[in-house]
């Protein structure tokens, strides 16, 4: 039994690698149409997080279920025909494959899914990174790093995702390009897509998101509406300020 228009929602989850706990406890909630961030310092957890919302790291504890349904034992493929797309940190794009073949492959898991369908997600990726279009036939490694951002966003749009999961999507990028990369969530969200987004920059995922989660060694520590997040003395004073957290290394 979930609440209505609950998509994700985590119970208690503990996780990590092998006997390495990093997650103690985790709950969190998603519902439809929303964009809900994850914030905190490098090291927090947040991409074990993602990790353990699609079964790359093992639950050793507590419940992910998605659509009210368990899966901690589905299969990845399954997942991303169930709805669930992740873009990895660091984008583990083909480098030597070209953009229209890596933009196929995010296709490939949509399975039965019709070609005429596939077609419709290659226009409305183009539609939101015109320079996907423009690009088409080059090797992703010739791309730029937010053209790679961007590419990989949009591989994971092929598959008509109903959650889409983002580890760090401004990382490493010029504030122009970071811009635009938040400019088309903003749009996927207006558009009825529901968005779980990791990032260690605080006040831009806050900025963008309805609600938030602040973690902090595998726990959330705070979590509320973005405005009331972002008007937190303790969120300014650790995440926000120009003084940075202890961890956070950027
Ligand atoms: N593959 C791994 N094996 C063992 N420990 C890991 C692995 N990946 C991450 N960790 C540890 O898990 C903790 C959380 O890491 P991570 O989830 O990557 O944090 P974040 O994404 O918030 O920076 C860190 O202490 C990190 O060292
Ligand atoms: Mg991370």
């Amino acid at each position: 039994m979930t609440e209505a228009g609950v998509l994700l929602e985590l119970d208690g989850v503990h996780a990590g690698y092998g006997r390495a706990a990093v997650l103690h406890g985790i709950d969190l909630t998603v519902a439809e149409g929303e964009l809900v961030a994850v914030i905190g310092a490098n090291g927090a957890g947040k991409s074990t997080l993602l990790k353990a919302i699609v079964g790359l790291v093992g639950v050793s504890a507590g419940t992910v279920a998605y659509r009210g349904a368990p899966v901690g034992a589905a299969r990845p493929e399954r997942l991303v025909r169930d709805g669930l797309a992740l873009v990895p940190e660091g984008r583990l794009l083909f480098g030597p494959m070209t953009v229209s073949e890596n933009l196929a492959l995010g296709a490939y898991g949509a399975g039965r899914k019709r070609k005429a369908a596939t077609a419709e997600a290659l226009a409305r990726v183009h539609a939101l990174f015109p320079v996907l279009e423009e690009r088409a036939a080059q090797p992703a490694e010739t791309l730029s790093g937010g053209e790679q951002q961007m590419l990989a966003v949009g591989r994971a749009l092929m598959s008509q995702p109903s959650l889409l999961l983002l580890d760090e999507p401004s990382l490493g990028l010029a504030p122009r390009v970071i811009a635009e990369i938040f400019a088309a969530l903003d749009e996927l969200r207006a558009g009825g897509l529901t968005i779980l987004l990791v990032e260690q920059d605080a006040r831009l995922a806050l900025r963008h998101a309805d609600r938030g989660y602040v973690m902090r060694t595998g726990r959330v520590v705070l979590e509320g509406p973005s405005a009331d997040l972002l008007a937190d003395e303790s969120v300014q004073t650790i995440y926000l300020g120009t003084w940075q957290a202890e961890g956070d290394d950027r």
